[in-house]
């Protein structure tokens, strides 16, 4: 599992990623919303700009010197030293195969180590047990279960 690395997103990476990108149904709770995904550029260039802020780090995971997913560190709050992460792999391709579970290892190092955070939350949709089998994995305790939601935390 050496092969994984992150790297911070590009626009570059962003469109890279979005050109093979399929949605995960995992992630809808409501599935009457669910679209198959089709790249638009102007879209991804949207996409890109509006993740560009300083409460948020967005993270391009890489394998063979391509993006197989995007990780962000997101509502970073430097002064309570605790951030949230979200993740998505970008196809069935890339899921599965322990890539997710090290993308998130490394993550959470880079939010502890890089951004000096002292916590990482994370909240997943109930249906999703792959998600919350890899972030309790990874060192993230089981918090609570509220309105669909299951709410995880990991602390340094
Ligand atoms: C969630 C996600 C990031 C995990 O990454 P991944 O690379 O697929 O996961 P890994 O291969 O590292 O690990 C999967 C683990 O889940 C287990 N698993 C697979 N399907 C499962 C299921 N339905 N329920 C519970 N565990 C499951 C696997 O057995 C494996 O655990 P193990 O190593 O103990 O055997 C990835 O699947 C993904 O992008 N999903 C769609 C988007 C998403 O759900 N994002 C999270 C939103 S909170």
């Amino acid at each position: 599992m050496g092969e994984i690395s992150l790297g911070i997103m590009t626009k570059e990476l962003c469109h890279e990623l979005f050109r093979n990108w399929e949605n995960d149904p995992d992630i809808y709770a409501d599935m009457s919303l669910f679209k198959v995904y089709q790249y638009d550029e102007d879209a991804v260039n949207r996409y890109f700009d509006t993740k560009q802020d300083s409460s948020r780090v967005l993270l391009a995971i890489m394998k063979d010197g391509a993006p197989v997913g995007e990780i962000q560190l997101k509502q970073i709050d430097f002064e309570r030293k605790e951030c949230t992460l979200s993740i998505h792999m970008q196809n069935d391709t890339f899921k599965g195969r322990g890539y997710g579970t090290c993308a998130e290892r490394l993550a959470v190092q880079y939010a502890f180590e890089t951004l000096d955070i002292e916590a990482v939350n994370a909240d997943v949709i109930a249906k999703n047990t792959r998600s919350q089998h890899v972030l309790e994995k990874v060192g993230f305790r089981f918090l609570k279960e509220e309105n669909g939601f299951r709410y995880y935390r990991c602390e340094r």
